[in-house]
């Protein structure tokens, strides 16, 4: 039976991989820092992402280690929460290096979160993994530290992927959600001047994409988890509406989404920045897209029951 690790397995996309391994008859083994009853093929285990302890054996002779860990980014970014959401990426990465790095048989992949973010505010060109500009600012700072605290990382024996992660639109939780809830009571038209792009990927290919990282020996090193085709948000909203068969849309203008996102203790950064990043490493080793049409993706995540 082969063994997958997953730290932070029990979020929005930790729930998606878990469940697609538990098919696949995988052994799955969840590191948290929440105490939750194991069954079947899933055991979780205790840690505190931060500290070596007792768990770092899960790791012995593991097939893969996933780690998703991260306070979430959708929060105001306040110094405290700043700290947080560096800290939680940093020392998860930096303390499973360490136990990968006591292991007498290491796991054969590690892949660790980063997220598309990482590029610069991007409405003139694709962002790919080789052509693209890394941005400046804070969240680009995070992926800055987080890839470097993951690939500082000495482990010989395990191929190492950064996955650079865009919006991962899915049925149950996600940045999907809120989105369909505000677009359903009317304020589903675009947001500042929706000229920025949203790159978005399935759920599907999210989970597909991390199993084509899996498999594919020859992927190392960064590598881009978005669909092919970025929108620019008008876009975005104008599907989503078509989808939830919502004939109109209040557009939200700038100083709308900051009042809205003071409220909600958010930040506009999340919708705002324009994140135009295309999978080329995926494409060009023979990934093939599930989803790459965004209002087939948007009318299978809305219209269809899970
Ligand atoms: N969802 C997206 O669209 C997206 C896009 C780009 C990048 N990402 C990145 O992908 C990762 C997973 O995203 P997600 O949406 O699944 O996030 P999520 O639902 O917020 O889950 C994050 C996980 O991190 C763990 N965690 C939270 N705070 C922690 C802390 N203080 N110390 C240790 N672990 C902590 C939690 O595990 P326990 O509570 O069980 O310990 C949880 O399972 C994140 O790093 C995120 O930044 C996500």
């Amino acid at each position: 039976m082969k063994k997958v690790v997953l730290a932070g397995g029990t979020g929005f996309l930790g729930k998606l991989l878990r469940d697609h391994f538990v098919d696949k008859d995988y052994q799955v083994v969840i590191l948290s820092r929440q105490a939750y009853t194991s069954k079947l093929n899933i055991t979780y285990v205790p840690w505190d992402g931060e500290t070596l302890s007792e768990w770092k054996n899960e790791l012995e002779g593991a097939d893969a280690l996933i780690n998703l860990c991260g306070k979430s980014v959708d929060c105001r970014y306040t110094e405290s929460n700043k700290k947080l959401i560096y800290d939680t990426r940093l020392n998860s990465t930096q303390v499973l290096g360490k136990a990968v790095g006591l292991c007498k048989t290491p796991p054969k992949v590690w892949i660790n979160s980063s997220s598309a973010t990482i590029y610069r505010h991007a409405e003139d060109r694709d962002m790919g993994e080789e052509t693209g500009e890394i941005g400046t600012g804070f969240s680009v700072d995070v992926c800055k530290k987080w890839e470097n605290a993951f690939f500082d990382c000495t482990s010989p024996g395990t191929r190492k992927v950064a996955l650079r992660i865009a919006i991962v639109i899915g049925k149950n939780g996600g940045a999907l959600q809120p989105l369909k809830s505000l677009t359903k009571i009317g304020f589903g038209g675009r947001q500042g001047s929706g000229n920025q792009y949203f790159s978005w990927i399935h759920e599907v290919d999210f989970i597909n994409a991390v199993n084509f990282v899996l498999d594919n020996k020859e992927l190392s090193g960064v590598c881009n988890v978005s669909s092919p085709n970025p929108v620019r948000n008008t876009q975005f909203m104008s599907s989503l509406r078509k989808a939830l068969k919502v004939p109109f849309g209040i557009p939200m203008p700038k100083w709308m989404l900051e009042m809205g996102a003071l409220i909600i203790r958010t930040e506009t950064e999340l919708i705002l920045k324009s994140r135009r990043v295309v999978p080329k490493k995926l494409i060009e080793s023979g990934y093939r897209f599930h989803y790459g049409n965004l209002e087939n993706a948007l009318i299978d995540l809305v219209q269809k029951k899970p």
